[in-house]
C-alpha cells in the first residue's frame, strides 16, 4: 500500500518531482568524462537508476508550503535541496567528506577553454535521455584551494567563489539550459594557475517563498596558462543568496506551477561575472 501510495505520489507530482538529474560528468577537451570522475559524489551509492534518484533527493526540514504536506506523504525522506540557505548548497547533499575522495581525478584544464557540466538520470517516463528540465537558470564558479589545505579533497568548498558563467531566460517562457544535456562555460583565460573546485548550480526559481529547488555539483580541476588575472567579486555558499530575493522568490509563475510568464524580467543574482 505504502509503496503504491508513493508511486502513485510521484506520477501526481512528476512534474516537478520527475525533474531532478545530478550533474555528475565534466566535459573538458570536448570529451564527456566518466560518472564522477571528476566530480564529487553525492548522497547514494554510484552508478544505478535508483540511487541515481536518491542522489537528487533529500528530507529538508520545510518551513512552510502548500506543498508540505505532499511531500511528507510522497517524497520523505527523499526531496530535492529547498532554498540557498541549505548546508548542502555549497557542492550538493553529502558532498562532503568526499565519498569518492578515494578515486575522484582532477581534470587538468587550460584557462580560456571551454568546460561543461552534464547531467545523467534517472530517467522518467520511456524518456531515453536526462535532459536539463527544470525551468530556470544556472552559473558557474571556481573556489581556488586555499592555501594551507593540503589537496581538494580536503577542502570543504565553503571558501571565496567567483562566477565564470550564467545561463538565463531566452523568452518569457524558457530559458537558455532547458532541453540541453549540459551547461558550459569558459574559464576565463587569465584565472591564475592551481586547483579549484568548480560549481555548478542550476536552480528552479519559485513563485512561493521557500520553494526554490537547487541542483548543485562541484568537480576538482586544475587550471593551467599564464594567469595574472585578479578574480571577483567573492562569494560563499551558502550565504550568496537570500529567500527574498527576485533571482530566488521568483514572484511572477503561473498558477501551473512551474511556468513563469515574464521569465525576460529574471535579474540575475549577484556577483557579476568575473571573464579574467
Ligand atoms: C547534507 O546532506 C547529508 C545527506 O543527506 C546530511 O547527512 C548532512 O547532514 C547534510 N549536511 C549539512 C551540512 O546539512
Ligand atoms: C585537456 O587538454 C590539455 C592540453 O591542451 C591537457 O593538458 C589536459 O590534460 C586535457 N585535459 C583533459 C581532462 O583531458
Ligand atoms: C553544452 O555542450 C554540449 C556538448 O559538449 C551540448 O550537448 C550542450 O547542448 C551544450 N549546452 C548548451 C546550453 O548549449
Ligand atoms: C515579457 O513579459 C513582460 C511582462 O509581461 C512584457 O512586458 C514583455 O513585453 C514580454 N517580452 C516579450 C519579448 O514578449
Amino acid at each position: 500500500m505504502k509503496i503504491c501510495a508513493f508511486a502513485a505520489g510521484l506520477a501526481i507530482l512528476s512534474h516537478f518531482t520527475s525533474a531532478h538529474y545530478v550533474f555528475n560528468r565534466l566535459i573538458v577537451n570536448g570529451t564527456v568524462s566518466r560518472e564522477f570522475q571528476y566530480v564529487r559524489d553525492v548522497t547514494g551509492n554510484a552508478g544505478t537508476r535508483d540511487s541515481l534518484w536518491l542522489k537528487t533527493l533529500y528530507a529538508p526540514s520545510l518551513q512552510q508550503t502548500t506543498y508540505k504536506h505532499l511531500t511528507d506523504l510522497f517524497l520523505t525522506p527523499y526531496s530535492p535541496i529547498y532554498g540557498p540557505n541549505d548546508a548542502n548548497i555549497t557542492c550538493g547533499r553529502g558532498a562532503f567528506p568526499v565519498a569518492n575522495a578515494a578515486s575522484i581525478e582532477t581534470a587538468t584544464i587550460a584557462a580560456g577553454s571551454e568546460i561543461g557540466f552534464m547531467v545523467s538520470g534517472p530517467f522518467y517516463e520511456g524518456d531515453t535521455q536526462q535532459y536539463i528540465y527544470h525551468l530556470g537558470p544556472g552559473q558557474m564558479f571556481l573556489s581556488k584551494l586555499p592555501e594551507g589545505i593540503k589537496d581538494l579533497n580536503a577542502y570543504d568548498a565553503t571558501g571565496d567563489f567567483f562566477k565564470i558563467g550564467f545561463a538565463g531566460p531566452i523568452t518569457n517562457t524558457t530559458w537558455a539550459l532547458n532541453d540541453h544535456l549540459a551547461m558550459n562555460a569558459t574559464i576565463p583565460p587569465s584565472t591564475p594557475p592551481g586547483k579549484y573546485v568548480l560549481r555548478i548550480e542550476q536552480w528552479l526559481p519559485h513563485g512561493m517563498k521557500g520553494q526554490s529547488q537547487w541542483f548543485v555539483n562541484c568537480a576538482h580541476v586544475e587550471i593551467v596558462g599564464n594567469g595574472g588575472g585578479k578574480p571577483g567579486p567573492m562569494v560563499r555558499f551558502p550565504g550568496a543568496y537570500s529567500e527574498e530575493e527576485q533571482a530566488v522568490w521568483f514572484r511572477n509563475e503561473d498558477e501551473s506551477m512551474g511556468y513563469f510568464r515574464s521569465a525576460l524580467e529574471y535579474v540575475m543574482p549577484k556577483p557579476e561575472i568575473w571573464v579574467g
